[in-house]
């Protein structure tokens, strides 16, 4: 089926740099703009995994409004079934360590923004064959995984702006603040999760960034007009 008239104007204007996009606010115009998107699965055996319930709604969406904004957006997603932006370069990625490898070879960039829930642990030691049941319990033994935004905030070299997510079920200034502070960030963006109807599997979302001397909540809503605000805050904070 044809799709719809605006969906292949803006999807023209895209590819082709246009300002014939419906959205002319093109702020970030000559801008190269990293992001992450989506859960990681982590490998127990060749049949078993670790993951979690991003769904990657919002990282896309981010990079939908980047792209809009008229930057050039490199998407790493991990494991989701969404389409790709128009305009915007996907690179797909499984777990935690891919997707640390794909960010960092995705650089040099202005801007990274972290909207990907990477599993903070891995397997040690993925089984190579299938993990047969034997005992009454099973002790999993994990390690860290590398913190992406932290080291993309301290080694990364040429950022204008790194922005990370916190996911909150309880205390989401206050978390949220911590963080900034210790990955050392420009902005990050708060969520609550585990609420009834936002969060990750969710179209809508609640969200209030973060920065050092200021803070804004956004009207909640769509992921996607969410995104739009956060990309406008992102070029107020840029400009700051
Ligand atoms: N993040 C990352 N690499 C990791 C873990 C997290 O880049 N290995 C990023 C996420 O993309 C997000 C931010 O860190 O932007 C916050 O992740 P979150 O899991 O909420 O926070 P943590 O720092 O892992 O703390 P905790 O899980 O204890 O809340």
């Amino acid at each position: 089926r044809l799709s719809e008239p605006e969906a292949i104007i803006a999807s023209l204007a895209a590819s082709t740099g246009s300002s014939a996009s419906p959205v002319a606010n093109r702020a970030l115009a000559g801008l190269r703009v990293v992001v992450s998107a989506g859960p990681t699965y982590e490998d127990l055996d060749p049949v078993r995994y670790l993951g979690n319930r991003s769904s990657g709604k919002m990282g896309f969406a981010i990079a939908d409004s980047a792209r809009r904004r008229g930057a050039e957006v490199v998407l790493v997603a991990g494991p989701v079934h969404l389409a790709t932006p128009p305009g915007v370069r996907r690179v797909d990625v499984r777990s935690a360590a891919q997707m640390h490898q794909a960010v960092f070879a995705a650089f040099p960039a202005d801007i990274y923004i972290g909207a990907a829930a990477v599993a903070d642990y891995t397997p040690r030691m993925p089984a190579a064959n299938k993990i047969k049941k034997s005992n009454e319990s099973l002790a999993l033994d994990l390690v860290r995984t590398p913190d992406i935004l932290s080291e993309v905030a301290a080694q990364a070299e040429g950022l204008k702006l790194v922005v990370g997510f916190a996911a909150e079920t309880e205390n989401v200034a206050g978390y949220a603040r911590g963080k900034l502070v210790a990955k050392h960030l420009d902005l990050i963006v708060a969520n609550r999760v585990g609420v009834a109807d936002g969060g990750f599997e969710s179209d809508q979302n609640a969200m209030t960034a973060y920065w050092q001397d200021g803070e804004r909540t956004f009207t909640p809503g769509a992921k996607t007009r969410l995104a739009d605000d956060l990309i406008d805050l992102i070029v107020e904070r840029l400009d700051a």
